[in-house]
């Protein structure tokens, strides 16, 4: 998917009351630094629920394809996990933040 990552910009606003995408900072969520290739439910310091705790140990890692599940509806995808969002509906809008995110999170 080639989403667009200046307009994932503007949609990472609904995501940043929770979240820090290019520093260690754990707010109300975790950190999104180095989200991609890490294991669900593991950035240091961040109190998960076991929900999500469980899918890390079971094999969720963070990459394109899991997070556009994921955000598209959080509670269906990881039933239990803590996150008060409703997900992005819109295709589009999953694949632009998730371009963002790809270059925001690594650097
Ligand atoms: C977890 C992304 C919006 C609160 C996560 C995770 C991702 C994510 C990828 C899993 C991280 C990990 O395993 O380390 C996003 C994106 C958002 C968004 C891209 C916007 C589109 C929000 C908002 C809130 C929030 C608005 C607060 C109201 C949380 C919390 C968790 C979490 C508390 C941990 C869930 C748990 O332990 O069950 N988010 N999030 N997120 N997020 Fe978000």
């Amino acid at each position: 998917a080639d989403g667009n990552a200046a307009n994932g910009e503007k949609v990472f606003k609904r995501c940043q009351a929770c979240h820090v995408a290019n520093a260690d900072q754990n707010r109300v969520g975790p950190s999104l630094h180095g989200l991609f290739g890490r294991k669900a439910g593991t950035k240091e310091g961040f109190n998960y629920s076991e929900a999500m705790k469980k899918k890390g140990e079971e094999g969720l890692t963070w990459d394109e394809e899991t997070l556009a599940k994921y955000l598209e509806d959080p509670k269906a995808y990881i039933p239990g996990n803590k996150m008060a969002f409703p997900g992005l509906k819109k295709e589009d809008e999953r694949e632009d933040v998730i371009a963002y995110l790809k270059e925001a999170t690594a650097k």
